[in-house]
């Protein structure tokens, strides 16, 4: 499997933090410093799924393809208006095409189960060229009075197309049942069976961000070690560590931890803060559109979220 094409989408409210110091007990200096976070896009006037799709339009522009080439769509997406149908029938619709499709939720490390799964559709045979859309929007399922948790978040979608080729090289994929560690519920219809206790349907989103942290650190450093270990390689071989973008310290203790320089990690969180599985394949778009990826470079990828849900992913770059 290769990556033949990439896309991006963002809303077109941008909310520095100076913006959200008017409405919390917060400033720019205290979410700069704890995060790398300048500003995000925020969904407003516009609706989530054009966002998704007008990344997914962009993907396969750049990949040469069109929507009647795609023979299946994967959409990793945690929450958006509808519960049902899914987000990738959705999309589907919007870019016109008529391929099966299927939703993942692996919260942020939802671009790398996607890779994973493409690439076994594509090793079957079946298939050629998928779609991988991740789409998120984090920021309406904040509690926007809990100031640790709606600083972090902003909204967005990246896409790739991968299609039959040399590229993948191996990935480590991990999940240890922990939910209350991040977690969001949501307010379902009530029947006349059920005893429990109503609770606020708009209670947000609940992290222990310290224990995240931690986590993030712990997981994302053993994935790309196993993967390192399966293909033999190390550390120092790996032209790009693309990382999901929750947090500058995260990724600079990661980098720290692997001995490598900050100049292999790019960033992007100071624009758009964190977009969930939505911040790897943004990030690699701009990498991309800015002429940063040569042939042959080996990309390690990797992203942790709510779950606990971890995983990292070694390509090369044949575009
Ligand atoms: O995609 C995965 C999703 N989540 C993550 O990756 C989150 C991982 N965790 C983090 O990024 C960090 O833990 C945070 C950015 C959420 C918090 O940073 P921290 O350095 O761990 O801060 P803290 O939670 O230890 O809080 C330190 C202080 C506290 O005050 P006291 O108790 O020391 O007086 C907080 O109340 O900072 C306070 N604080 C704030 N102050 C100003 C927490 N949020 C804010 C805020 N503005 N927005």
């Amino acid at each position: 499997m290769k990556i033949i094409g990439t896309g991006s989408s963002h809303p077109s409210l941008a909310v520095t933090n100076d913006k959200i110091a008017q409405i919390i007990d917060t400033s720019d200096e205290w979410i700069w410093r704890r995060t790398g976070i300048k500003q995000r896009y925020v969904v407003s006037d516009e609706r989530f799924e054009d966002i998704a799709a007008d990344a997914a339009f962009k993907a396969m522009e750049n990949s040469g393809l069109s929507s009647s080439d795609i023979d299946f769509i994967i959409c990793s997406n945690t929450l958006n208006e509808y519960t049902t149908p899914s987000l990738s029938a959705i999309i589907q619709g919007i870019i016109g095409a008529s391929c099966p499709c299927v939703d993942i939720n692996v919260a942020c490390a939802g671009f790398v189960y996607a890779l994973d799964a493409a690439n076994a559709y594509l090793q079957i045979g079946k298939m050629h060229n998928i779609l991988i859309i991740c789409a998120e929007e984090p920021t309406r399922m904040m509690n926007w009075k809990d100031r640790s948790t709606c600083i972090l978040f902003g909204d967005g979608a990246g896409a790739v197309v991968v299609s039959d080729g040399e590229g993948f090289e191996a990935s480590d994929l991990s999940t240890s049942s922990c939910t209350e560690m991040l977690y969001q519920k949501r307010g379902l219809c009530s029947t006349p069976f059920l005893k429990q206790k109503e609770e606020s349907p708009d209670a947000g989103a609940v992290m222990d961000g310290r224990e995240v942290y931690k986590r993030a650190v712990k997981y994302s450093a053993r994935d790309i070690k196993n993967v390192l270990m399966e293909t033999g390689i190390t550390a120092d071989d790996v032209t790009w560590f693309v990382l999901h973008q929750a947090n500058k310290r995260i990724i600079e203790t990661i980098a720290r931890y692997l001995k490598q320089p900050m100049s292999k990690f790019p960033t992007d969180i100071e624009r758009y803060g964190n977009t969930s599985s939505a911040s790897i394949p943004i990030l690699l778009d701009d990498l991309n559109r800015n002429g940063l990826l040569k042939r042959g470079d080996r990309i390690m990828f990797s992203a942790f979220g709510a779950g606990f849900c971890s995983g990292a992913c070694l390509m090369v770059w044949n575009k």
